[in-house]
């Protein structure tokens, strides 16, 4: 949604050459391959740009997405690499997906099938993944099942089995020395049920950010698969976020000035009450920009590089900062909500955390209405990379 200029000096800036960097942290934790979770607009810092960066620096080996649709935006700007379908509605999108080149990650093998049709149509040879159910209890084939689905797929002229996944529920709590973690039984379960196609060309993969930074290392070391998923931790958040450098800031500018009284109340319900002549300024940032309301009372924005208190509830399109402390402010100054001002900062686990949500929920929370600014791209103007002919969908 842009509407034509941005007017509003409100934005969400992406440091892409920070994301760059974090991939190649994580894949030196990872030690293999990665495929880059950019579902959800890479997690609100913008798919198709991140994307694009990732690909020429040649730090990942593909992508992973949740919907068709997604896919196909990344196809549609210039994204070559392997793209995999992960999430559980491909219903519809057979043709789509064979067209564009996207390589299913099927936990349903009701798929297979139509699949298989829509390739024999396209008179093509369609890569898939086949996802497997160790224990996080959503999607997946059961491992009863999984002898079943590889002959499926072996069945059909048209498919051929690329690799088989599953997804860790608890990486990001279990402890890492717990050897009888859920993590370390999915593990187990994921090695046993794979143990009969080892002998053969597959390409085997489970690990979350968080499965590649706190299970790299023994007791419950992580196998060396083919590649890992990562997602969160290549945007700087996640169990190692102090080794990562956060790549997303959220920007916004004062735009005025005020005086409130003692014993006068700011904003909604009125739960703020100055207890003495405070010095107040509104920023053009709110709840329908992704801020968390339920940080009301808590969260605090940068200005002049000083962590001032949020006052009083966040409304929709604005906020209400104490600047009664700062020496020095003036309308136009620069207010950072998430992210570095000079040495200051606000991570996104501060505001998760105030907010009582996850980091995932604050990233993904940024809505449209803020316009996104990439800086730190190798290529100037990242965002007009050519779109080139799709080379290959398969081996991811
Ligand atoms: C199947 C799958 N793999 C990998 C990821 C990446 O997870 P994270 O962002 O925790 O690294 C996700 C994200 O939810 C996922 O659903």
């Amino acid at each position: 949604m842009q509407w034509g200029p941005t007017i509003r000096p409100t934005r969400a800036e992406i440091n892409l050459l920070s994301v760059v960097e974090n991939s190649r942290l994580v894949a030196s934790w990872a030690g293999c391959d990665l495929v880059a979770v950019v579902k959800a607009d890479a997690y609100g810092h913008g798919a198709c740009e991140v994307a694009k960066e990732l690909q020429m620096a040649q730090t990942v080996v593909g992508f992973a997405v949740s919907l068709v649709e997604e896919g196909i935006e990344l196809r549609n700007a210039g994204i070559t690499l392997p793209i995999l379908v992960m999430g559980p509605s491909v219903s519809d999108a057979y043709a789509a997906l064979v067209e564009f080149k996207l390589t299913p990650f099927l936990s349903d093998t009701r798929h297979i099938a139509p699949l298989a049709a829509a390739a024999k149509t396209a008179s093509q040879v369609v890569g898939i993944h086949l996802k497997l159910d160790t224990g996080m209890g959503r999607l997946g084939i059961v491992v009863d099942e999984l002898a079943q689905a590889v002959a499926q797929v072996d069945g059909s002229a048209n498919l051929h089995l690329e690799g088989i996944g599953s997804h860790l529920a608890c990486a990001d709590v279990d402890d890492p020395s717990d050897v009888d973690s859920k993590t370390v039984r999915q593990l187990q379960v994921f090695r046993d049920a794979t143990a009969p196609f080892a002998g053969r060309e597959l390409k085997f993969h489970i690990a979350n950010s968080d499965a590649i930074a706190r299970f790299s290392a023994p007791p419950s070391e992580l196998p060396k698969f083919a590649f890992a998923r990562p997602g969160i931790a290549l945007y700087g958040n996640g169990s190692r976020r102090s080794e990562l450098a956060q790549s997303l800031r959220l920007v916004s500018e004062i735009t005025q000035l005020r005086l409130v009284s003692e014993g006068e109340t700011v904003s909604y319900g009125a739960r703020w009450v100055a207890q003495r002549p405070t010095r107040v300024a509104i920023v053009p940032i709110g709840y329908a920009d992704g801020l968390p309301r339920r940080s009301s009372g808590q969260a605090t924005a940068l200005i002049g590089q000083k962590a001032c208190e949020i006052i009083g509830t966040i409304s929709m399109d604005m906020i209400v900062v104490d600047v009664s402390d700062c020496a020095e402010v003036a309308i136009g100054d620069e207010v950072v909500l998430l992210g570095r001002q000079g040495q200051a900062q606000i991570r996104v686990w501060d505001v998760a955390k105030q907010a009582g949500i996850s980091e995932y929920e604050v990233t993904c929370g940024i809505s449209k209405r803020v316009p996104r600014v990439f800086v730190g791209s190798s290529s100037v103007g990242s965002s007009s990379v050519e779109s080139s002919s799709v080379e290959s969908s398969s081996d991811v």
